[in-house]
């Protein structure tokens, strides 16, 4: 008896730590992340300059709120094991750093990584992961990217499960991005673990590409989505597929940059930007604060899109939304323009996720497309020409 209440006690301690914090990700976050365009050679001004420039470009108020430094801020650990900052690109130190981002009503977050080494070479988490987190939690750090390099030997679910507890102990509430690139399919164990996970290797600002490292490849927009097949069942709130960090701005063409901006709302992806906010063309500041894209990344029922129909020369994706609305998109993900004529009536648009279904020969929706502001509804048939490398996005409600 005596026994058995001991381990009810120690099975209950250890249940107490072994959470995750709530209602951090109740939608995707949205931010903004030094690597894609900075990768290593970042310092506090940049940090600093970029909080400036999401609240004076409209960022903050579209929904925009972590500041995000990735690999490469660390200096070294002291003698008692404790990570300190580069002190020659980050001579204030985080805690200051953490205040200022604070000051502009946004939020900070940090890398680390499960190995003893960073994908950057820096020092990793491996043997501090408690260390790390209180001393994170100490600067006022609300947010840890925590990546998957030099991790030969490690259970991603052991690794990952260290850091999330080490973090609820700090207890301080960080969000937990896992950035794990899909190896071990998080998407099946990790909801309990982290606030969202890495679904495939890194992003590259290109159309359908891949770019070919001696070890590692980066993807073009189109192999990510495609790699995205079977997941929406495994996102949620809470625990989101995290389809990389946008390269929106980064080169590729207006309609390109559109239409991976409303495919990551679409499946509900982080929306954490990768290019330079401080040099920052309106075009792209334009694409970034749409409203109706960042409505549907945010949705609160907060169900991923699928595609329910390909008929060859376009893909069609819909994402149920909260209230009885949908939202639908059409890609031309191929080299010519389209001229679209689709019948609304002549496909059942049927969720087997949300168990969601919505037949157009009975009910009519108003429908809105959000980068032009077309308007009608779905009795009659959708005419428009969609560019090649293209989306249309509509937003759909019910006709009262
Ligand atoms: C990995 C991650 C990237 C980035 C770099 C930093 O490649 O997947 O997102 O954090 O490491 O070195």
């Amino acid at each position: 008896m005596k026994r058995a209440l001991i381990l009810l006690a120690l099975a209950a301690s250890a249940g107490a730590h072994a959470q995750k914090f709530e209602g951090l990700a109740a939608t995707p976050q949205m931010g903004w992340n030094s690597w894609n365009s900075f990768a290593c050679d970042i310092n506090e001004k940049l940090i600093r300059d970029t909080a400036d420039a999401m609240v004076k470009l409209g960022l903050k108020d579209a929904g925009y709120e972590y500041v995000n430094i990735d690999d490469c801020w660390h200096g070294k650990r002291d003698k008692d094991g404790v990570i300190h900052p580069d002190a020659e690109r980050f001579p204030s130190g985080m805690k200051a750093l953490a205040d200022y981002v604070h000051s502009k009503g946004l939020k900070l977050g940090i890398y680390s990584d499960v190995g003893a080494t960073t994908c950057g070479g820096r020092p990793g988490s491996r043997g501090h992961e408690y260390q790390d987190a209180i001393t994170y939690a100490a600067w006022g750090v609300d947010y840890i990217k925590y990546d998957w390099c030099d991790s030969k030997g490690l259970s991603a679910v052991g690794a990952y499960t260290t850091m999330r507890d080490a973090i609820r102990s700090a207890g301080r509430p960080m969000l937990f991005s896992m950035c794990e690139w899909g190896d071990n399919k998080p998407w099946e164990w990790a909801a309990d673990i982290g606030h969202s996970w890495r679904t495939t290797g890194d992003i590259y600002p290109c159309w359908d590409c891949e770019l070919s490292h001696s070890n590692f490849s980066r993807y073009g927009v189109m192999r990510i989505l495609d790699k995205q097949a079977g997941l929406r069942k495994y996102a949620g709130p809470g625990h989101w597929n995290d389809m990389d960090m946008l390269e929106v701005g980064m080169g590729m063409t207006e309609d390109e940059d559109r239409a991976h901006f409303a495919l990551w709302a679409m499946l509900a992806s982080p929306l954490i930007l990768g290019n330079d906010l401080r040099s920052m063309p309106d075009s792209t500041r334009r694409i970034l604060t749409n409203k109706d894209v960042i409505a549907v990344s945010q949705d609160k029922l907060g169900i991923p899109a699928w595609k329910f129909l390909d008929d060859g020369k376009v893909e069609y994706w819909a994402r149920p939304m909260a209230d009885g609305e949908w939202a639908m998109l059409v890609l031309n993900r191929g080299e010519q323009p389209v001229a679209l004529s689709y019948d609304w009536k002549a496909h059942l648009v049927s969720d087997d996720v949300s168990k969601r279904e919505v037949d157009f020969k009975k009910a009519v929706y108003n429908w809105r497309e959000v980068w032009g502001g077309k308007s009608g509804d779905t009795s009659h048939k959708l005419e428009a020409k969609l560019a090649p490398h293209s989306v249309l996005l509509l937003r759909l409600k019910a006709r009262g």
